[in-house]
């Protein structure tokens, strides 16, 4: 048997990664991918080995996941029950299509990861696993074993030399990539307390954050931000640019309880800031460029989008159609939006678009007005004539009866 398990390096994969090997006598490659910060891939090769990994994969996947993963949820304005940019959801089916490469790759029959039983990112791994490879089989050693606690698996860590560094352990679990952090457990399970100073990881409070307002000017290209400030910039360094920015102004703190798939609330603080400020630019791009019905039709989509993505059904038929049509609107979506950061608060200052649909002289009240105000008084007649007809037959029904 071979194995390719997503492996991070903390404390229940590199268990995971020994307990694979023991339980299905299974040779074991692991997996790890850099979508955030960065990793010490020397390091962690070196870890892996000694934990006996058969073979060890390091790969920097930032661009894909910008660009495959980030974009489209940006073009669609993903927000998880309006709230949530979705950072931790999107990665997972990245991560999960890297895993099915690689077994096929390395001839492996199973993949694992290192999910837990309550959460719902074991159901992002799994259903894209499904829909790559329907005869992998998947294994979730956190579901299996019993061990039940952190104490439990240091302790099995001990037994069988595992290294894990055993540093001071954040009462928070932390998930982070360039999209945004999400931030639970601890004291913050308690939806009615406000979260400690200390759950924050990367956005200064409003106490602290500037004083001075920032203006920042960003510039899209059929919906993909390619400047800000007149500067060229990939995409995720421009992300990266942003979250700086915007957390230095304590933009993206996002505290929610939300409804996860398999059943429960769950109380989650987001950092967000290049999210929240590029979701808010884009928004106004849009606003410009398209036309009322195309533009409420969007809207309607962004949920059922959001909750597409939070499910883990990325590559199901119904997301790739509402790609098409998401790429279909943004072939108008090129312009530049000016913004005011201050406080925690993300303002628009402007916007311009070369496909605007803005018409000053229709829209002005000043004496260069061209629009038809008599041809108001017929629309409005036509428009609710059904208003007037259900009015006019209730009072005819009154006076009938009396
Ligand atoms: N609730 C979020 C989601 O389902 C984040 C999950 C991971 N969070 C964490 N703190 N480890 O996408």
């Amino acid at each position: 048997m071979k194995i390719v398990l997503a492996y991070s390096g903390g404390l229940d994969t590199s268990v995971a990664l020994k307990w694979l090997q023991d339980k299905y006598k299974a040779k074991v490659i692991t997996y790890t991918a850099n979508i955030g910060k960065g990793i010490d891939s020397a390091g962690l090769e070196e870890k892996a080995k000694k934990t006996g990994a058969l073979k060890v994969y390091v790969e920097d996947l930032r661009k894909v996941f910008a660009k495959e993963f980030i974009l489209p949820a940006l073009k669609a304005g993903a927000l998880y029950e309006g709230k949530y940019p979705l950072a931790t959801a999107l990665s997972r089916p990245l991560i999960a299509k890297r895993l099915v490469e690689i077994a096929k790759k390395e001839g492996a029959d199973s993949v694992a990861h290192g999910c837990s039983g309550k959460g719902n990112d074991q159901v992002r791994f799994e259903l894209t696993i499904f829909s790559l490879a329907p005869h992998l089989k998947i294994i979730a050693p956190l579901r299996e074993w019993k061990m039940k606690s952190r104490a439990e698996e240091i302790e099995y860590a001990k037994k069988h030399n595992i290294s894990v560094s055993v540093t001071k352990k954040s009462p928070y679990s932390i998930d982070e990539n360039i999209w945004g952090t999400s931030i639970e457990c601890g004291i913050l399970e308690d939806p009615n307390v406000e979260p400690p100073e200390d759950a924050w990881t990367i956005t200064n409070s409003i106490h602290k954050s500037l004083s001075q307002p920032q203006y920042i000017k960003i510039y899209f290209e059929r919906g993909m931000p390619k400047k800000l400030n007149g500067k060229k910039y990939d995409f995720v360094s421009l992300i990266e640019k942003l979250k700086n920015i915007g957390a230095k102004h304590g933009i993206g703190r996002i505290d929610m309880v939300e409804n996860r798939l398999i059943g429960i609330k769950s109380r989650e603080l987001y950092e967000a800031p290049a999210a929240v400020i590029l979701n808010k630019a884009l928004e106004e791009i849009e606003s410009l460029v398209l036309d009322r019905e195309t533009l409420h039709f969007k809207e309607m989509i962004s949920n059922k989008y959001a909750e597409l993505v939070y499910y883990g059904l990325w590559y199901s038929p119904l997301k790739g159609a509402l790609d098409a049509f998401l790429n279909s609107i943004h072939k108008k979506t090129t312009g530049e939006v000016t913004l005011k950061l201050h406080k925690g608060n993300c303002i628009v200052a402007g916007r311009k678009s070369l496909n605007s649909l803005y018409n000053e002289k229709m829209a002005t009240y000043s004496p260069q007005d061209i629009f038809s105000h008599q041809s108001a008084k017929g629309f409005i007649e036509l428009f609710g004539l059904p208003l007037k007809i259900q009015a006019l037959k209730k009072t005819g029904a009154k006076r009938k009866k009396k």
